[in-house]
């Protein structure tokens, strides 16, 4: 059967993971969250001390990453390893959300993570979610869904998902996140998010995750079938 390449974007918290990894198990493809990457380099700068400001360290430091993506049979997904350590805890705390978008705002940090997505899109089946996917990554996909949600629910939703880990975290403290990464993504020079002009929105406020799913699997076999 036809493999195509799928391409999710949009703002923070609209659950476009969820749904990318449910769209994968489906369609049997590979699932590639490309936020993980970012959120990965970030957790390697701030151990490591990178002034952001700092070319020649930035590159330094790039040179001595490597990314793997590992399935976890357990949590039927897979974990994304900075150097052989499994980062998949450790990169969804607040002090890398935190930094992330100014880290990714990076074109060095950009160039370095695209290249490799690229890489990962070659023999297609694949189903990848992050910012600038339908844009930069793969502007070729055959099909592009630019999602998006009321920021209250957004809110709602990102605060269960950190008070698992971190009871204390507090509403305020998630929504100013939000917002604030929305806007560093939107306004910044480099692969700023963008919903492409052949994506399609899917606005899932009011959808559960069961009807989410089913309305982008038509449109995935829509584009399988054609
Ligand atoms: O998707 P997630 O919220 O985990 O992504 C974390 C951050 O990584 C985003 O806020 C954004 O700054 C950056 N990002 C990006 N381009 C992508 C995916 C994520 O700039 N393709």
């Amino acid at each position: 059967m036809k493999k195509i390449v799928i391409a999710i974007d949009g703002y923070s918290s609209c659950g476009k993971s969820t749904l990318a990894k449910q769209l994968a198990k489906e369609l049997d493809y590979i699932f590639v969250d490309s936020g993980a990457m970012y959120r990965a380099i970030t957790l390697f700068f701030l151990r490591n001390n990178i002034d952001i400001q700092d070319v020649k360290a930035i590159s330094a430091a790039l040179n001595n990453i490597t990314l793997t993506f590992k399935y976890n049979s357990l949590a039927g997904k897979s974990d994304i390893f900075l150097n052989e350590e499994n980062v998949a805890l450790q990169i969804r705390e607040m002090r890398v959300n935190d930094h992330v978008s100014d880290v990714a705002a990076l074109e060095a940090v950009r160039t370095f993570a695209v290249a490799q997505q690229q890489q990962m899109g070659q023999q297609k089946g694949i189903v990848m979610d992050g910012r600038d996917i339908g844009t930069t990554v793969f502007p070729d996909a055959e099909l592009k869904i630019f999602v998006t949600a009321d920021i209250d629910i957004r809110v709602q939703r990102r605060l269960l998902e950190l008070r698992e880990k971190n009871p204390s975290v507090t509403e305020a403290e998630v929504k100013q996140n939000l917002q604030w990464r929305d806007q560093i993504d939107s306004s910044r020079e480099v692969s700023p998010l963008r919903q492409a002009t052949d994506a399609i929105v899917l606005d899932n406020s009011k959808l559960t995750r069961e009807e989410q799913l089913a309305i982008v699997l038509g449109w995935a076999n829509d584009k399988i079938n054609k």
